[in-house]
């Protein structure tokens, strides 16, 4: 009877309590925003049950799964993560955030695999509401030096894209059309991704490096320096990014393949291109590792949601 009583105070309390919250838009969890990863969409099965995870974890919270491309299909956004413009499909997702007003306030970001790149995008040139902690779950954030595998059986999707690829990585149409070759970064051949690579390049401040050796900040928009925290998680096992500790900002020796060089030792990180130093030096920059393969969250109470814990759902 007593143990009635109080669940029906709490049910009461707590729907009493949101929409004053809202109203003074203040102590409400974060929103959050999702970008998922390639060949995957807003609402799959298993981004549907992320958020839903997310949401029991925080009352209250908004929770928004990015559609890429804005109100594509299913279909349509499958294909999206293979073949289009990075820079495009960004530039819909900040489309799509600024008109969502619950986001108005700024919010936290977790972005999958490649879904984080565009993300990074978001932060560093988007005019939209600020990400505040930015999440990437094994995110290739300074590229990849082979192509991701298909998945098995493969898809036509994948199988065109791969060989269209494979054709010419740093062709002015494969920049221009696959998704994939806009985020191939071979530390041997560093001269072509500087002059034909735009996406990664500019992110992660390259951009001048090739123009007499500049310091490629010009090219980084904001960087993110300003982000209160950024955590970027690598997969221990990863073999579908290469190298994996790309999601920490290593790069494969051009030399010597199974030589990482950490991002301790970049000139992004020591001439401090997009604030990734200032952002370690105060506190805000996280490499943690989950274990087992690319995007291997370790399901409940597993590594992923162990970090969705500690990094989301604090107050706005
Ligand atoms: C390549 O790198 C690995 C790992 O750092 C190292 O153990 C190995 O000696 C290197 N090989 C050469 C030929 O330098």
């Amino acid at each position: 009877m007593i143990l009635t009583q109080v669940v029906s105070l709490l049910l009461v309390s707590s729907a009493v309590a949101a929409p004053s919250q809202a109203l003074l838009g203040s102590s409400g969890p974060r929103p959050l925003v999702i970008w998922h990863g390639l060949g995957d969409t807003a609402h799959s099965k298993g981004m549907d049950q992320f958020a839903d995870y997310v949401r029991d974890e925080f009352p209250g919270i908004f929770v928004h799964a990015i559609v890429a491309p804005n109100e594509g299909s299913p279909r349509d956004e499958q294909k999206a993560g293979w073949w289009g413009i990075g820079e495009e499909l960004s530039q819909g997702g900040c489309d799509q955030i600024k008109d969502i007003p619950e986001l108005a306030d700024g919010f936290d970001a977790i972005g999958f695999s490649q879904g984080g790149l565009f993300l990074r995008w978001y932060a560093q040139y988007c005019d939209g509401p600020r990400i505040k902690n930015l999440i990437t779950f094994g995110t290739p954030h300074f590229g990849i030096a082979a192509l991701i595998p298909c998945p098995d059986p493969p898809t036509l999707t994948c199988t065109l894209a791969a060989r269209a690829a494979k054709a010419g990585i740093y062709t002015r149409w494969a920049q221009s059309h696959l998704i994939q070759a806009q985020y191939y970064r071979d530390p041997a051949r560093m001269q072509e991704f500087l002059e034909q690579n735009t996406f990664l390049r500019d992110l992660n401040g390259e951009g001048g490096v090739d123009q007499g050796g500049g310091s490629g900040r010009e090219d980084g928009g904001r960087g993110l320096g300003g982000l209160e925290n950024v955590v970027a998680i690598a997969f221990r096992d990863d073999t579908t990014v290469v190298p994996g500790l790309s999601a920490h900002w290593a790069t494969m020796d051009p030399d010597n393949s199974s030589h990482i060089i950490p991002l301790e030792e970049q000139e992004l990180y020591s001439g401090d291109f997009i604030g990734l130093k200032r952002l370690d030096k105060r506190g805000g920059l996280h490499r943690p590792f989950c274990p087992g393969e690319h995007m291997d969250l370790g399901g409940e109470g597993g590594c992923g949601d162990r970090l969705v814990r500690k990094w989301v759902g604090w107050p706005l």
